[in-house]
């Protein structure tokens, strides 16, 4: 038996042993918040070396956690794309704040669970009161009702599951610069392939109202059900924000359903700059934004939003008779109920305790720092006639070409900056046309972050390791 009277924990350690272990957990993590900046924006070992370090037989016996802390901090997480790094400039990086990151540590901690309201009403709060906040700082209209999810692709699958059930089957109409985690989600909800028309977006790389006008017309003609229009609020390869009121309108016509993927570019709408080029978000019946994507919190969280209350519940419900006792009252959420998941981690603690550290006010800067620094990186590029600009600065991403680059040109470059892990931006194509990517959603980038980068990107591919 322990000091308190229970039989002894096997897997218990004593309190100060906790104490001093997560204490220097504590001051690794500062010092990567700190020291971060001076190491590698990206770091990719090799699998024979990861495997020597990590792997072996099962440790059948006890261990010094302090030691095996130390090889995950020095090479699990040495090795890996550094997304908070002010130079990681590729696919889509997370400036997690700190906030974010004690909200998670005590979510986990005490183990908190956001599953029935008998489960963990607390938590169950926080994450109603987050969504209440998002919903009013993104101008959804009231009565929205949301859940948090694991990220985008599961937000995106869910919010088709429920506009499925609400429409009933019916052709969708998304862009050819639509996330493929519509298309997997599409397809995982049974779509078939004839019941997914991909066009092709205009010459800014939105999704028409005229192309989906005419393909719904032209279903319609052909004895087809159209059912669903996926637009996108920030393109990942551009930034790109299709239509939202012309969307909108044409689907309240047809009787469509119009899903918004923000699950990049939503978050932009806290700020007044990122606002104006977001009209429209509120007519979404559903609506996808990522919190780990731009509002600084540690992986992982998603949000779906659904316009029409009770939606969520009807179509992800779920009371077996086991659970018959943690059926949630009036005023009170089971959360289990709005997603696919059951046991479900408490999100919602790192996001609350983010506003009530810097308020949305901070928030609101940080993202429009973060708008700013893509449009510095737009004006750097124009000045320089070594560099063409495909797209311009658009919700924080900008796209660009070497002039005269060779085929594999840009790709090389990227591994090479990558190899050389300085910084790290991506290559991607535009309608057949290979264009390097910046995305400058971190907050603690600097200018002199930004044309460093582009200066080494441009260096001698040949004397480079
Ligand atoms: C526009 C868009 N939608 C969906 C996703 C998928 O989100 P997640 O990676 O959180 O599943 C992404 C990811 O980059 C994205 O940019």
């Amino acid at each position: 038996m322990g000091d308190s009277g229970r039989p002894s924990d096997p897997l218990g350690l004593e309190a100060e042993a906790m104490r001093r272990l997560g204490h220097w957990v504590v001051d690794q993590v500062v010092d990567h918040f700190e020291r971060g900046p001076d190491g590698p924006a990206i770091r990719t070992g090799g699998a024979e070396d990861l495997w020597s370090a990590l792997g072996g037989a099962v440790p059948e016996e006890p261990g010094d956690p302090l030691a095996a802390m130390s090889t995950l901090v020095d090479v699990a997480l040495a090795n890996m794309q550094h997304v908070d790094h002010p130079r990681y400039f590729a696919r889509v990086p997370n400036a997690a704040s700190f906030a974010g990151v004690l909200g998670e540590w005590l979510g986990v901690g005490f183990n908190a669970l956001a599953t029935s309201w008998a489960g963990g009403s607390g938590p169950a709060t926080v994450e109603l009161v987050v969504l209440e906040w998002l919903r009013g700082l993104l101008g959804l209209d009231v009565g929205t009702e949301g859940v948090l999810t694991s990220g985008g692709s599961l937000a995106n699958l869910m919010g088709l599951a429920v506009a499925r059930r609400s429409v009933g089957v019916g052709v969708a109409y998304l862009s050819d610069q639509t996330h493929a985690s519509i298309g997997r989600g599409l397809g995982a909800l049974g779509f078939a392939p004839g019941q997914i028309r991909v066009l092709e977006s205009d010459a800014r790389f939105r999704l028409s109202v005229d192309a989906v006008a005419a393909a719904v017309s032209a279903d319609r003609s052909a004895g087809l059900r159209p059912g669903f229009v996926v637009a996108t609020a920030g393109t990942t390869n551009s930034g790109a924000v299709d239509p939202l009121p012309g969307l909108a309108g044409l689907c309240a016509r047809e009787g469509l359903w119009l899903h918004v993927d923000g699950a990049y570019g939503a978050p932009a709408a806290l700020c007044q700059p990122g606002r104006s080029v977001l009209p429209g978000l509120e007519l979404a019946d559903s609506l996808v934004l990522d919190p780990h994507k731009w509002l600084f919190q540690p992986y992982d969280v998603g949000c779906l939003f659904v316009r029409r209350p009770g939606e969520l519940e009807r179509t992800f419900a779920m009371t077996p008779e086991y659970l018959a006792d943690t059926r949630a009252g009036h005023g009170e959420v089971d959360f289990r109920n709005r997603t696919l998941e059951l046991t479900r981690r408490a999100r919602a603690l790192k996001l609350w305790l983010t506003f009530r550290t810097y308020g949305a006010h901070g928030i609101r800067a940080a993202i429009a720092r973060c708008l700013e620094l893509a449009e510095h990186a737009e004006r750097l590029l124009r000045a320089d006639s070594r560099w063409e600009v495909v797209t311009p600065a658009q919700l924080a991403i900008v796209t660009f070409a070497r002039r005269g680059a060779a085929a594999g040109e840009h790709a090389a470059r990227v591994a090479a900056l990558a190899r050389d892990g300085y910084a790290a931006v991506t290559s991607t194509t535009l309608r057949d046309r290979s264009v390097l990517r910046l995305c400058t959603i971190n907050p603690r980038s600097t200018e002199e972050d930004i044309a460093s980068t582009l200066e080494l990107l441009l260096a001698d591919l040949h004397t480079r390791g």
